[in-house]
């Protein structure tokens, strides 16, 4: 069964229209090929694909300017990070006058992809982040199989709970063992298998590089490294923090989330719901997995999306700034939500317009003005309502 990624497929179109290259960047397996062809099964005219990944296809590009220059309509490089040297080649191509091409690129890394994308293609390429499946996409009905499974297709589409924890098993296999020495990366699988293991059981909480250093007997610029190599390959999140004078120390560093409720899972050694639900992370691994799928619909819209946190304790989990706009989040995994110390000094502190607790709870109602609590199955259509 396919799901249609309807929303993502018009997204690109859009950015079709406006860039002459546009790149799709997610994690291994997040559906990047299969929306690809989405695409193109949907538009009129010629188009031209090349896996960079299949030995053949890139036999066909060893002189690309001349393979590429006489292509028209849309021409589609799958696996890009594995021909950076290409990027020139684009620019040439997407200063021609009248644009006779549009190249989408998909690519399953990005610190460097990201770097010499964008500062060679700078103006020309549009940017476009894909995940795994949302909530919007798999329908709120489904938000517990979501949330234990996680977002990739494979494992959320699984015919079992147990295959579907198999099949996770071999990603993470497969990524430490072959996709990161595939990008000329030369950490043995074992050290990032344990510092994976230790964000795993630090999820939802603010990195802390010294701790981690000393854990895995390495430098704190070396775990950074490993931080900035797994957020670079999209299964590592990070929210940055507010900094704002309000008269009270905040906390400067980082928070870290595991990017896939289903992988944190797995890494977690949880190969049932129940287990989840008998585990001390259940409620920090429900919180990270509510807040990263408003994240992801609120970065979608360009908006910036941060945490805050006073040393004196006031904290919030979410604050989004959009224009002059400031909303505050709450994620708790509970069924009766209430406004605690912390929320209000963050409300009255940052000047929010308001704050959502988002819960577990079934019932969306308003705690008092500026404070509501939104039940999790509400909460895609509570976004859609905050100036869609
Ligand atoms: N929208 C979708 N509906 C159903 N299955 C999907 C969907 N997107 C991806 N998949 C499945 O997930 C796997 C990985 O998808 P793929 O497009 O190859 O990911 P990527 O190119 O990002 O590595 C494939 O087996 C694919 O069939
Ligand atoms: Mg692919």
């Amino acid at each position: 069964m396919q799901i249609l990624r309807k929303a993502h497929v018009q997204q690109l179109s859009r950015l079709l229209r406006q860039y002459p290259i546009v790149a799709v960047l997610g994690a291994r397996q997040v559906g990047k090929t299969t929306l690809a062809r989405q695409l193109v099964a949907g538009r009129k005219g010629p188009c031209s694909w090349f896996d960079l990944e299949d030995p053949r296809d890139r036999a066909l590009l060893v002189e690309p300017t001349l393979a590429l220059a006489g292509l028209r309509g849309l021409v589609v490089l799958d696996e890009i990070q594995r021909s950076p040297d290409l990027f020139p080649v684009l620019r040439v191509l997407a200063d021609r006058p009248r644009t006779p091409a549009r190249f989408l690129i998909l690519g399953s890394a990005s610190p460097d992809l990201l770097r010499q994308g964008s500062e060679t293609l700078a103006g020309r390429i549009g940017f476009h982040e894909l995940g795994g499946f949302d909530l919007q996409e798999v329908g709120v009905e489904h938000l517990e199989r979501l949330w234990f499974r996680g977002s990739l297709p494979r494992s959320y589409l699984a015919r079992s709970h147990s295959q579907s924890s198999d099949w996770r098993h071999g990603f993470v296999r497969t990524f430490l063992e072959r996709d990161i020495p595939n990008l000329g990366v030369r950490i043995p699988a074992t050290t990032l298998e344990s510092f994976w293991t230790m964000l795993a059981h630090y999820h939802g909480q603010l990195w802390n590089g010294s701790e981690l250093a000393r854990a895995l007997a390495v430098s704190q610029p070396t775990v950074r490294s490993y931080l900035d190599l797994l957020s670079g390959a999209f299964v590592v999140t990070t929210l940055r923090p507010w900094f704002e004078n309000v008269g009270k120390r905040v906390v400067k560093s980082p928070k870290v989330y595991l990017a896939d409720s289903g992988l944190l899972h797995s890494l977690l050694g949880l190969e049932t719901p129940g287990e989840l639900l008998r585990h001390p992370k259940v409620g920090a691994s429900w919180e990270g997995f509510m807040l990263a799928d408003v994240v992801r619909t609120l970065r979608a819209r360009r908006e910036e999306c941060f945490f805050w946190a006073a040393h004196s304790g006031p904290e919030l989990d979410l604050l989004v700034v959009s224009g002059r706009h400031r909303l505050g989040f709450e994620f708790k995994r509970t069924d009766s939500p209430r406004i605690t110390p912390s929320m209000q000094a963050a409300y009255e502190l940052l000047r929010l317009d308001g704050i959502d607790v988002v819960h577990a709870g079934s019932r969306t109602f308003q705690m008092k003005p500026h404070m509501r609590a939104v039940a999790a199955r509400d909460v895609v259509t509570t976004l859609k309502a905050l100036r869609g």
